[in-house]
């Protein structure tokens, strides 16, 4: 690259590692002008930077490796986004493997995902899905409640050797996030309440095709607190202790879940990753010692924080409305490709891709094309004077935007590329209007 011609990015954090602006102010990204990729593949489109996605599973798995002389594994938490690709990169880089459906589960091991790295979740897994777990032999099963427990001793009986499983409690640990995404208080519908270990250590004593390797808890997502980290790993490990004295059962592994916050607007600072693993590192590490255990594997489940800031959505302005103090750019994406906005009040922030460290000339409504009001991507959003045709650059949009979209208006789901190092492949196409009558029984005639 030739760094006389080009700058870097206002707000770089925001951005994949790898932008530049050039010096006309277009933005590059993975060494590909943006612009041009959005014109060539159509809009909306989700572009992901490569090296972002690898940097950050680097960054977890050395921090807590670093700050933890147990074992440690690092599980992309992969509600978060999934697609072939995907599964490929995050097999590569190490990291186990989060999956919360049956769907995500077919995924990965269509995508030849070691099985051995899949932890399944989910707090109403259908009789089906942990067949298609136990069949598939994958690591652990997360179970999080005495119902899914009492099942999986069923389709257990006689399993040889017994399938590993994890517990999840609900640790009774309140977290400063959005409701809808807390889910370590007591009265939170995932996980075990406390009080209900005894029965679920009873249920397992008889259960011979399971074997308990250890607790789990998940505190909730957009953390930026440490010490509610602590807290999980205290109780959790008083838990432990209470299986191991009163049930007997020698646990090796404490799970944290994921959680770590993402900034998504400039006035948010990043989340310390190393400060989080050294945090964790240290309650764990002071745990054991007084609970008598050995160095328990520290297991830890980041899914936002892997691939938020790897994606940048892009959308074209198709048209816009003036009125005497808004102005709106209706955009041909919006709360179809990414709900956060409307379900949780998510903040974004916008550039124009072809002139991208431009002087801010007015605050624009930016609305998505979808037949609700509630469709607006952002509120009184900074921008040059922007107008139809421009295409519109929105960062740290790869984190539960695609997994959460929907074809509402029959509106065909975005195209979906990864960038590296000056080259581009299409790694999910846009859906197309064949999609959407695909799983229609009957013929477009009327007969069956
Ligand atoms: N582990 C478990 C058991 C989880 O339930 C989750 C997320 C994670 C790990 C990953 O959390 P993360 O590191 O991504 O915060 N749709 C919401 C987020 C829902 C998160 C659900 N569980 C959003 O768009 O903000």
């Amino acid at each position: 690259m030739n760094h006389t011609t080009q700058e870097g990015i206002n707000n770089a954090h925001l951005w994949p590692l790898t932008t530049v602006v050039s010096v006309h102010g277009r933005l590059i990204i993975g060494g590909c002008d943006v612009a041009a990729l959005a014109r060539q593949y159509g809009t909306p489109l989700y572009l992901f930077d490569e090296e972002t996605i690898r940097s950050a599973c680097r960054t977890w798995r050395t921090a807590l490796a670093a700050c933890y002389q147990g074992e440690t594994a690092v599980h992309y938490a992969s509600k978060a986004l999934l697609n072939t690709a995907l599964t490929h990169l995050i097999a590569d880089e190490g990291l186990g493997l989060d999956v919360v459906s049956g769907g995500e589960l077919y995924v990965a091991l269509r995508a030849s995902f070691p099985p051995e790295r899949i932890h399944m979740h989910g707090n109403a897994k259908t009789r089906a899905e942990l067949e298609q777990a136990l069949a598939s032999g994958i690591g652990q099963i997360i179970v999080d409640n005495l119902d899914e427990l009492a099942m999986l001793a069923n389709l257990t009986v006689h399993r040889s050797p017994p399938q590993p499983i994890a517990l999840r409690i609900a640790p009774d640990v309140v977290t400063n996030t959005h409701a809808h995404i807390q889910t370590g208080h007591a009265t939170s519908k995932f996980g075990l309440p406390l009080d209900a270990l005894d029965a679920a250590a009873e249920r397992l004593r008889a259960a011979s095709g399971l074997r308990l390797i250890g607790l789990h808890a998940h505190l909730g997502s957009q953390l930026f607190d440490l010490e509610p980290y602590a807290a999980a790993i205290a109780t959790l490990l008083d838990s432990a202790m209470r299986m191991r004295d009163h049930h007997g059962f020698i646990l090796q592994q404490i799970n944290i879940g994921g959680g770590a916050g993402v900034p998504y607007t400039a006035d948010q600072h990043p989340f310390d990753v190393h400060a989080l693993a050294m945090r964790s590192g240290e309650a764990l590490t002071d745990g054991c010692r007084r609970c008598g255990f050995p160095l328990l594997r520290l297991v830890i489940e980041p899914g936002r924080s892997i691939i938020a800031r790897a994606g940048v959505a892009l959308y074209t302005i198709i048209a816009t409305k003036n009125l005497p103090h808004t102005r709106f750019l209706h955009i041909d994406g919006g709360m179809g490709d990414n709900i956060r906005p409307a379900l949780y009040g998510a903040r974004y922030s916008a550039v124009l891709a072809e002139r991208a460290n431009a002087p801010i000339e007015e605050s624009v409504e930016i609305t998505g094309r979808y037949c609700e009001s509630g469709d607006v991507l952002i509120h009184a959003a900074p921008l040059p004077r922007a107008s139809v045709g421009d295409i519109l650059a929105v960062p740290v949009a790869g984190a539960y935007t695609l997994s959460m979209a929907s074809t509402y208006n029959l509106t065909p789901r975005p195209a979906v590329v990864m960038v590296n190092d000056g080259s581009v492949r299409l790694i999910q196409r846009r859906e197309t209007y064949e999609d959407m009558v695909a799983r229609d029984v009957v013929s477009s005639q009327g007969q069956v």
